[in-house]
């Protein structure tokens, strides 16, 4: 093995110096709760929502999904009323939280979050939901991040790239340099605008825009992960 092998093998160990993992759906269930709480509120309002439509609201902050349901509604809201939704919304989201506990974290992710300690590698969570912090302290996972950015911290929602960009200047690392684990499509293309790379997990999943996927973090471990990354990068370079 020559000088610019080694050289070549050195840059592709720190392919990744950071994970920003997105938490509704990544690192835990909380994507079927704000299912059940925009449905009740469409039920409420006579306003058709099913499964599919629901798909389009991952990663979309409030308001953005609210106009989403709306789409279906028969009459126009005023922005008072429209306000009155999404609160109302959250307040029944909120209700479905009172329960949640550490057995709602997804498959994979209490591995992945003990190989990044182990390896040295900051953990971010970059979240749309301003119902971050109370989730992170409910699944008692809020000490294992670096930076947590919710969507209390930037004006846009994904698929601006504004968290994932903010995280990675929080972290201090390069956004090519860091991965993006995301379930949404609107996530995979906030992560792919902000020039990281990006693992699709469940939904997204299908998204070809992402460098890898995987059904969920249980399917692949990050070792396996920078193998897959190393390869490729290597038959690319192969000098
Ligand atoms: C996440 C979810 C979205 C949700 C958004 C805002 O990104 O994937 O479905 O609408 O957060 O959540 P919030 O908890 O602030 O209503
Ligand atoms: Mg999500």
């Amino acid at each position: 093995m020559d000088i610019k092998h080694n050289e070549l093998i050195e840059k592709v160990r720190r392919l990744i110096e950071a994970v920003i993992f997105d938490l509704d759906g990544v690192i835990v269930s909380t994507d079927e709760y704000h299912y059940q709480a925009w449905q009740k509120l469409a039920d409420d309002e006579n306003i058709y929502f099913d499964r599919v439509i629901n798909e389009r609201l991952r990663g979309v902050g409030r308001m953005g999904c609210l106009e989403i349901i709306l789409e279906r509604a028969t009459r126009d809201y005023t922005t008072e009323e429209k306000k009155e939704l999404a609160d109302r919304k959250n307040k029944y989201y909120r209700e479905s939280l009172d329960k949640l506990s550490p057995a709602d974290i997804l498959p994979g992710v209490m591995e992945w979050l003990q190989t990044l300690k182990t390896k040295k590698i900051p953990a971010a969570i970059g979240s749309s939901s301003k119902n971050t912090g109370i989730i992170l302290d409910r699944i008692e996972l809020t000490d294992c991040f670096n930076v947590i950015i919710s969507g209390n911290d930037v004006k846009k929602s994904k698929p601006d790239p504004e968290i994932f960009l903010l995280a990675a200047e929080r972290l201090k690392v390069d956004p090519c340099r860091c991965l993006v684990v995301e379930d949404a499509v609107s996530g995979v293309e906030a992560g792919i605008a902000a020039g990281m790379k990006v693992l699709a997990v469940g939904y997204a999943r299908e998204d070809k825009r992402a460098h890898m996927s995987a059904a969920d973090l249980s399917k692949i471990s990050f070792d396996e992960l920078i193998q897959k990354e190393q390869k490729t990068k290597l038959k690319s370079n192969p000098d």
